[in-house]
């Protein structure tokens, strides 16, 4: 299947293909940046966003992609409102908010939107926990990957190869109920 990669995040770009691509699915970005409703879940976002894209006409099949860092000490923030954290006073800032607390515990978790050419619209959800720790280690991967450590690691999102964060985190996770759809499916 040729998918159209709707996203300007060039990491979540590099991610989705390289976990497509084995599978035989050729991936390209569309740089279009759906306007993001303001909602309490990333599965709204999502839903908004395929049915924006439906409506502009964008060609599909099209994956879009939201996900967020839950902390659970912070009653689940940044969550939603991860990308307007990490604008703002970026990872080192939400450290700084974290200062004190023990619990560091914490989930990453991404939604998936697929849109295909019949206009059916399907979504794919992965997660992934750990702990958020005190400092930036590791020059990997994006976002808030240095300052998180995933259960079962020693090391952070930005200190494992791409293909070991690809293969447990919310990412990773949310590509491999798509790519059981998209098989079962035939496409
Ligand atoms: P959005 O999905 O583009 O709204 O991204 C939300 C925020 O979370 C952005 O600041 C992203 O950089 C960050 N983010 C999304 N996915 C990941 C990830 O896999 N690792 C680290 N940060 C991420």
């Amino acid at each position: 299947m040729n998918i159209n990669l709707v996203t300007s995040n060039q990491g979540k770009v590099e991610e989705l293909t390289s976990i497509l691509e084995p599978f035989g699915h050729n991936a390209s970005q569309l740089d279009i940046s759906c306007p993001e409703i303001q909602a309490s879940t990333l599965e709204e976002v999502v839903d908004f966003g395929l049915e924006w894209l439906h409506n502009q006409g964008t060609k599909s099949p099209l994956v879009i992609d939201d996900a967020g860092v839950f902390v659970d000490e912070l009653k689940g923030f940044p969550g939603v409102y991860s990308r307007y954290v990490y604008d703002t006073i970026s990872p080192k800032g939400l450290l700084k908010q974290m200062e004190g607390i023990e619990n560091r515990a914490a989930s990453f978790k991404c939604v998936l939107g697929l849109l295909l050419e019949d206009g059916s619209t399907h979504k794919f959800v992965g997660e992934c926990n750990g702990n958020i720790i005190h400092e930036i280690r590791g020059d990997g991967g994006f976002g808030y990957d240095p300052i998180f450590i995933p259960d079962g690691s020693d090391r952070t999102f930005a200190e494992l190869l791409p293909e070991e964060k690809n293969e447990i985190s919310h990412r990773g996770r949310a590509m491999k109920n798509l790519l059981a759809f998209v098989s079962e499916k035939g496409l």
